[in-house]
């Protein structure tokens, strides 16, 4: 089991989760953060931390699509550990539904 993040993440990237995780397993793409699934230990900490609500347990239901794109981009984006500024428009982007299906299609590294 594990958590992921999902779009919710997208244009936030408020990083107050990669503070608390102990195993450090949170990958930095331009526009998000994803977690790598083999690394994660399932403690459940990093998901209250999340302003946005991006974090999820992989057993909330329909998450096998947010597992597979956090296992991708984690192989791909460099490992991030320490907080750092949200994304400029962050606050704006809180909140807003379906990110990457209507706003980043299938490439939530890319810029807006
Ligand atoms: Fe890290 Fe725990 Fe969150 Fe997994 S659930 S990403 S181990 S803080
Ligand atoms: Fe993203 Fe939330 Fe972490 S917005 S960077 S999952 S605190």
């Amino acid at each position: 089991m594990t958590y992921i993040v999902t779009d919710d993440c997208i244009n936030c990237k408020y990083s107050d989760c990669v503070e608390v995780c102990p195993v450090d397993c949170f990958y930095e793409g331009e526009n998000m953060l994803v977690i790598n699934p083999s690394e994660c230990i399932d403690c459940g900490v990093c998901e209250p931390e999340c302003p946005a609500e991006a974090i999820k347990s992989d057993q909330d239901g329909n998450m096998e699509k947010w597992v597979e794109l956090n296992a991708k981009y984690a192989d791909l984006w460099p490992n991030l550990t320490r907080k750092k500024d949200p994304l400029p428009k962050a606050d704006d982007w809180a909140g807003v539904k379906n990110k990457l299906t209507d706003h980043f299609s299938e490439n939530p590294g890319s810029g807006d």
